[in-house]
C-alpha cells in the first residue's frame, strides 16, 4: 500500500498522565475514504488518542503521520486540512444556525463571497434552509449535531475526527447523522469516529477496540466476528436467569448475558463447551436448548474487554 493511500498512521502511540499510561503502544493505519471506528470502553483512551492525532496533545512516546505530515510538529499545516467535533456542543447557542456556520467560515479564513455561498450550500444539505435564522440553543440535540457536523467541514477537510458525536442524540438522529458520514465517506473524506455503540460500530469499514489504553482488536467487522467464529451459543428456555447461573459455572465460558428470554454465551474456545454447558444444565434439570448463533460485534467486545457493551438508549430516550 503506497503512503498516498494512508490518511493515520501511528506506532507505539503511548501517553502518560503521571503513573497512568492512558494510552499504550498503539499502532494503528487507517486508508484514506474510509468510516475507522475507534471502540472501548470509558476510559480506555479514545479521546486521548484523537487529540493527539489531531495534534491537539503532544504524545509521551510514539510516532504519528497524518495526511503526510509529521504530528505534532506540523499540526498548524494540518490544522487546515482537518475537521474535529466532540460529543459536547461546540456551537453558540445564542446565535442563529447561520450566523454559527458564518463564524466557523471566519474563523477558518474563507473568503466572504466563498463563505456565503458554502454557508448556504450547507445550509442546503443539511437540511436546515428553512431554520436558518433560528437561534441554535433552541434545537434538538440531534439538530445540534448534525448543525456541529456541518460546521466541521466548513472548509472541506479530508479528514474528520470524531469523537462520540452521537453519544447524547436519539437513535432516529444517530442514523441520520451516519447517513450525512457516509455521504462524505463517498465524496472521498476519511473518517475516525468513535463510539460505545455495537450499530454504530458494525457500520464502520474497520474498527479498532482499545481497552485500559492498549489496542486489544482491529480489523473490519467481518474478521473481527470471524475470529469468534463457533464460540457464540444462545440458550433458549423457560428459566433464563436460572440457566445464567449453571452457565457460568462451567469452564470455557467468558460470559452469559440474558437477551430477553434467551441466554446469548461466549465460550473461549471453540470446541465441546456446548456439550458441557448441555451437561451441565440436565444435571442441574433446567430444559433448555443450546444452539449456535453468528457471533456479532457485541460478543467481539466481550472478548477483548471482559466488559458489556454500555447500552443504547431506547427509542424513546
Ligand atoms: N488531562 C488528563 N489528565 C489526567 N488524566 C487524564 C487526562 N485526560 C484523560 N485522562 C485519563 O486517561 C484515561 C483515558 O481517558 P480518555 O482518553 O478520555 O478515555 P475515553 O475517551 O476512551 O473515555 C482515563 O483514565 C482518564 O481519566
Ligand atoms: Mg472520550
Amino acid at each position: 500500500m503506497s503512503g498516498g493511500d494512508i490518511a493515520i498512521r501511528a506506532r507505539g502511540l503511548t501517553k502518560c498522565f503521571g503513573e497512568l499510561r492512558a494510552v499504550d503502544d498503539v499502532d494503528l493505519t487507517v486508508e484514506r475514504r474510509q468510516v475507522y471506528g475507534f471502540l472501548g470502553p470509558n476510559g480506555s483512551g479514545k479521546s486521548t488518542s484523537i487529540r493527539m492525532l489531531c495534534g491537539l496533545l503532544t504524545p509521551t512516546d510514539g510516532e504519528i503521520e497524518v495526511l503526510g505530515l509529521r504530528i505534532p510538529e506540523q499540526a498548524e499545516t494540518l490544522r487546515q486540512r482537518i475537521g474535529y467535533m466532540t460529543q459536547q456542543f461546540s456551537l453558540f447557542a445564542d446565535l442563529t444556525l447561520q450566523e454559527n456556520l458564518e463564524f466557523l467560515a471566519a474563523v477558518q479564513n474563507l473568503p466572504p463571497k466563498k463563505a456565503r455561498e458554502r454557508v448556504d450550500e450547507l445550509l442546503e444539505e443539511y437540511h436546515f434552509s428553512d431554520r436558518a435564522n433560528q437561534l441554535a440553543g433552541t434545537m434538538s440535540g440531534g439538530q445540534k449535531q448534525r448543525l456541529a457536523l456541518a460546521g466541521s467541514v466548513i472548509h472541506n477537510p479530508e479528514l474528520l475526527f470524531l469523537d462520540e458525536p452521537t453519544s447524547a442524540v436519539d437513535p432516529e438522529s444517530r442514523r441520520d447523522f451516519w447517513e450525512k458520514l457516509f455521504e462524505l465517506a463517498d465524496a472521498g473524506t476519511t473518517i475516525l469516529v468513535s463510539s460505545h455503540y455495537m450499530d454504530e460500530a458494525e457500520r464502520c469499514h474497520r474498527l479498532a477496540i482499545l481497552d485500559r489504553g492498549v489496542l486489544v482488536a482491529d480489523g473490519s467487522p467481518a474478521e473481527l466476528t470471524g475470529r469468534l467464529a463457533d464460540r457464540t451459543l444462545e440458550i433458549k428456555g423457560e428459566h433464563p436467569r436460572q440457566a445464567k447461573h449453571i452457565v457460568l459455572t462451567v469452564s470455557g465460558v467468558i460470559s452469559a448475558a440474558q437477551i430477553g428470554n434467551s441466554l446469548r454465551v461466549l465460550c473461549a474456545e471453540a470446541g465441546d463447551c456446548a456439550a458441557r454447558i448441555q451437561d451441565a444444565l440436565a444435571n442441574a434439570s433446567v430444559d433448555a436448548e443450546v444452539v449456535p448463533a453468528a457471533p456479532n460485534l457485541e460478543d467481539v467486545f466481550v472478548a477483548v474487554t471482559n466488559k458489556q457493551p454500555q447500552q443504547q438508549p431506547s427509542e424513546h430516550s
